[in-house]
C-alpha cells in the first residue's frame, strides 16, 4: 500500500461536526439542479431514505439531455425536468423556466449540486436565502470553473469543499459548512477530487438540515408548515 493510500485514510476535519439533525418537524422540501454524473443529489437521496436529513426531494432541474443524475432520479422515483440551456435565448430566461418549476413543485429550499451553469438575480431572487450550492474548494479561495485544478497549482496542502448560501456575487454567500481534506505529493486532480467527494457526501445533506434548522428559528412559518 502506498503511503498515500494509507494516509487518505486519516479523517478530514468538518465543521460544523457532523451530528443529529432534528427529525421532528416537516420534511423541508428540495428542489435540486443538477448538470452532471449526480454523485452529490445521489448523497441527499440516501441520506433522506437513512432519515440523516428530514426532507423530500419534489423535483430535479437538470440541463443535459442525458446527464447521468437523471437515471439516478429515475431510480430514486424522484420527478425530473431538462431545462436545456441551449433552447433559451438568455440566462434570465433559463432562469425563469427553473423558477417555474420550483415554485410549481412548492419547493422550500433549491440545492444547487453540480449545477455548472452561473444563475441569474431571477433566480436568486425568487429563492432568496434559500439556494445552497457545494464547491470543491476551502472558499473563499479558488472560485470558479477548476477550483480543485487551482488548488493543485497553488501547491496548497490542504483542501476540501465548502456548502455556501448562493448570492449574485459567485461562489460567494454565507459559508454554512466545510471540510478540509489533505493534499498529498503525488495527488492529481482525479485523486484529490474523490477526497473532496467523499467529503462532499457527508456534508451537503448535514449542511442542508442546518441552513433549514437556521431559517426556520429565524422564520417561525415556512411555506410548507404554512400550507397544513
Ligand atoms: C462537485 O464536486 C461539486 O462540488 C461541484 O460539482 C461537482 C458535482 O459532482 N459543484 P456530482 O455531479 O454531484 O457528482
Amino acid at each position: 500500500m502506498s503511503s498515500s493510500l494509507a494516509l487518505s485514510d486519516s479523517p478530514s476535519l468538518i465543521s460544523p461536526r457532523l451530528g443529529q439533525v432534528a427529525l421532528d418537524r416537516l420534511p423541508v422540501k428540495l428542489g435540486v439542479m443538477s448538470s452532471g454524473s449526480g454523485s452529490n443529489f445521489e448523497a441527499i437521496a440516501q441520506a433522506i431514505s437513512d432519515q440523516r436529513l428530514n426532507a423530500q426531494i419534489e423535483v430535479l432541474v437538470y440541463n443535459n439531455p442525458g446527464a447521468a443524475v437523471n437515471d439516478r432520479a429515475t431510480r430514486w422515483g424522484i420527478p425530473s425536468m431538462l431545462v436545456d440551456h441551449r433552447a433559451f435565448g438568455s440566462r434570465e430566461e433559463l432562469d425563469r423556466a427553473i423558477v417555474q418549476i420550483l415554485q410549481t413543485a412548492e419547493v422550500d429550499w433549491v440545492i444547487m449540486a453540480g449545477w455548472m451553469r452561473i444563475v441569474t438575480p431571477v433566480l436568486i431572487h425568487a429563492f432568496d436565502q434559500r439556494i445552497l450550492n457545494i464547491h470543491p474548494s476551502l472558499l473563499p479561495s479558488f472560485k470558479g470553473n477548476r477550483a480543485i485544478e487551482q488548488a493543485l497549482e497553488a501547491k496548497v496542502k490542504i483542501a476540501g469543499c465548502t456548502v455556501h448560501i448562493v448570492v449574485p456575487e459567485v461562489d460567494s454567500g454565507e459559508i454554512i459548512m466545510q471540510a478540509a481534506v489533505p493534499v498529498f505529493p503525488d495527488d492529481t486532480v482525479e485523486t484529490l477530487q474523490n477526497r473532496i467527494h467523499i467529503q462532499e457526501h457527508l456534508v451537503y445533506p448535514q449542511a442542508i438540515g442546518l441552513a433549514a434548522q437556521h431559517s426556520r428559528k429565524q422564520v417561525p412559518q415556512t411555506a410548507s408548515e404554512m400550507t397544513v
